[in-house]
């Protein structure tokens, strides 16, 4: 089974951008990881990153044919984009939501996203191992 892992804008810098926040680990270091995490559960991932909102629905219309579930970190447009929860809610597949850092804790205007609507399950505040846990989470969903 091959799982689409969504990143949105900004996450290009992951383990640059606000360290503070987000961590030391890049976006590859996240992939590597989830490739070893999916393996033990016979996935394989495809993981994108942009930093345009009609990109990411794009990738998630091509996903209704090519991927048996989408793991998404949506970044500020978690906050912002029906268009992505649309896309979403044309995909059939399992749906899981990740945010690095604790978006409750944060400013008001990242408390809401439009996509946790749509979300099988939501993962915020632990670290770049959020992603981790979803693919385990993908595991036991997809057998
Ligand atoms: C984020 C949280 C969002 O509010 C923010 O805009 C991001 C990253 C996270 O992973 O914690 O870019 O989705």
């Amino acid at each position: 089974n091959l799982i689409y892992i969504l990143n949105g804008p900004n996450l290009n810098l992951l383990g640059k951008r606000e360290p503070e926040i987000y961590g030391a680990d890049t976006l590859e270091d996240v992939a590597a990881m989830c490739v070893e995490v999916g393996a033990g559960f016979g996935l394989e991932i495809r993981m994108l990153q942009s930093n345009h909102e009609g990109e990411i629905v794009t990738w998630i219309q091509e996903a209704r044919n090519h991927a048996a579930g989408i793991i998404i970190n949506p970044a500020a447009y978690s906050h912002t984009s029906i268009a992505i929860l649309d896309a979403l809610n044309a995909y059939d597949g399992p749906v899981l939501e990740v945010h690095i850092s604790n978006i409750h804790r944060r400013e008001a205007f990242r408390h809401h996203s439009h996509i946790s609507a749509r979300a099988d399950g939501v993962i915020a505040g632990f670290g770049v191992e959020g992603y981790a846990l979803a693919m385990r989470r993908m595991g036991s969903l997809l057998s």
